[in-house]
C-alpha cells in the first residue's frame, strides 16, 4: 500500500517539510494541517501545481483543523506524523520560553494523532524539543520507540557545515556528531568527528574546534537573530524529512535523534539526543558509540537537565 505522511503545522517548518517530502516522490499522500483557515489548503494546491514542473506524483492534501479535532479524519492511515505545530522563538527568547504555550498545542495535537492515526510513528520538532517529544509520548501513550524528536540531525548538519567552511573542504568529506539536548546542554562530539576519515582533532586545533562547538550550540539563536520574525527552517526541514523517509522506507539508517534512552551510556528513563537506527516502527535501537570521558560526562549532565524539565511537562 502507498505511504502516507502528515505534517501538522503549516508554518515555515511544516510547509518546507511537506515540500521536501513531496519532492522525494516516495509517498502517495502528504497531508498538511494547521488551525489557520485556508492556509494548508492553499499550500497543498500550490505544491500540487508544482508537480508537473518538479515531476513528482505524490498528492498533497491541506486541511484546517478545529479545537475539538475537527478535520483530523484526513490524517487517518498515516505511517508518519511530523509535529511542527507551535510558536517559534523571537530574538532574545530561549527555546524554554516556549514551553507552556507549545505544551498546550503539542498535547492537543498528540491526542488527536493518537485518536486518528494510532499506528503512526510521531516525529516531533516543536520546541523546546526534548520536552515536547516527552510530552507527545505521554499524550499519545504510544510505545516509546514510536515517538521521537528531531534535533541531532540539524545540530550535526550545522557542525558539519561549520567544519567544512572553516577548512575549505567539501561538506561530504566531513562527518560530525552532536548528542544531548537541543539546547544549552547540546553535546557536540569531536572525538567521533572526521575529515576525509582523519580525526577532526588531527586537522584542527582544540581552540578552533571549541569555537565551532560554541557556534553549533548557538546555531539556532544566530539564525533567530538574523531572521527576526521566526527561526530556521531549511536545514530543520531537511532533517525531519529525512527521518520521516527513513521510517517510510524502513531503512535502518542510523541518525542522531531525540529517543527514549533505557540503559545506554548508563542513562535511563529520559528522552535524549542519541544515535538510533530508524525504521518502520520508529526507533529500532539506540546505537551507543565510544565517547571520551568528558563527552560522556556532558551527555550525563544533559540527561539530568532534560529529565527535570521532562518531569514538569507531564502536568502540562
Ligand atoms: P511558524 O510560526 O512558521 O509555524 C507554526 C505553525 O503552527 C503556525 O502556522 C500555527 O498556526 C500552527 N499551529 C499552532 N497551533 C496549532 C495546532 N494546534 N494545530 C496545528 N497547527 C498549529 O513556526 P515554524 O518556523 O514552522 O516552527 C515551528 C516549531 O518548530 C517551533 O516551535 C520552532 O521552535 C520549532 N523548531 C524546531 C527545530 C528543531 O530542530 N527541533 C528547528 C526549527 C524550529
Ligand atoms: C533551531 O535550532 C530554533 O530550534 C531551532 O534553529
Amino acid at each position: 500500500m502507498g505511504k502516507k505522511v502528515t505534517v501538522v503545522g503549516a508554518g515555515f517548518y511544516g510547509s518546507t517539510t511537506a515540500q521536501r517530502l513531496a519532492e522525494y516522490d516516495v509517498f502517495d499522500t502528504v497531508v498538511i494541517t494547521d488551525i489557520v483557515e485556508g492556509k494548508p489548503a492553499g499550500l497543498a494546491l500550490d505544491l500540487n501545481q508544482s508537480r508537473a514542473v518538479e515531476g513528482f506524483e505524490t498528492k498533497l492534501v491541506g486541511v484546517t483543523t478545529g479545537p475539538n479535532g475537527e478535520g483530523y479524519e484526513a490524517i487517518e492511515g498515516s505511517d508518519v506524523v511530523v509535529v511542527t505545530a507551535g510558536l517559534p522563538r523571537k530574538p532574545g527568547m530561549s527555546r524554554m520560553d516556549l514551553l507552556e504555550t507549545n505544551a498546550k498545542i503539542v498535547r492537543q495535537v498528540s491526542e488527536n494523532v493518537a485518536k486518528y492515526a494510532p499506528s503512526a510513528v510521531v516525529i516531533v520538532v516543536s520546541n523546546p524539543l526534548d520536552e515536547m517529544t516527552a510530552l507527545a509520548q505521554l499524550a499519545t501513550q504510544f510505545p516509546r520507540n514510536r515517538v521521537l524528536g528531531q534535533a541531532g540531525m540539524l545540530d550535526t548538519a550545522r557542525f558539519t557545515n561549520f567544519v567544512a567552511e572553516a577548512l575549505g573542504v567539501p561538506v561530504k568529506s566531513v562527518r560530525t556528531l552532536t548528542l544531548g539536548s537541543h539546547g544549552d546542554t547540546m553535546v557536540p562530539v569531536p572525538s567521533r568527528s572526521t575529515v576525509d576519515g582523519k580525526p577532526l582533532r588531527d586537522v584542527m586545533s582544540a581552540e578552533q574546534i571549541e569555537d565551532l562547538v560554541v557556534k553549533t550550540r548557538n546555531g539556532g539563536a544566530e539564525l533567530v537573530a538574523l531572521l527576526k520574525t521566526g527561526s530556521a527552517y531549511y536545514a530543520p526541514s531537511a532533517a525531519a524529512a529525512r527521518m520521516a523517509r527513513a521510517v517510510a522506507e524502513d531503512s535502518g539508517a542510523v541518525m542522531p535523534v531525540c529517543a527514549w534512552v533505557d540503559g545506554e551510556y548508563g542513562i535511563s528513563g529520559v528522552y535524549l539526543g542519541v544515535e538510533a537506527e530508524i525504521g518502520a516502527q520508529g526507533v529500532k535501537r539506540v546505537v551507543e558509540t565510544d565517547l571520551d570521558a568528558d563527552e560522556l560526562a556532558a551527555l550525563k549532565e544533559a540527561a539530568e537537565a532534560v529529565r527535570a524539565k521532562q518531569a514538569d511537562v507531564a502536568a502540562m
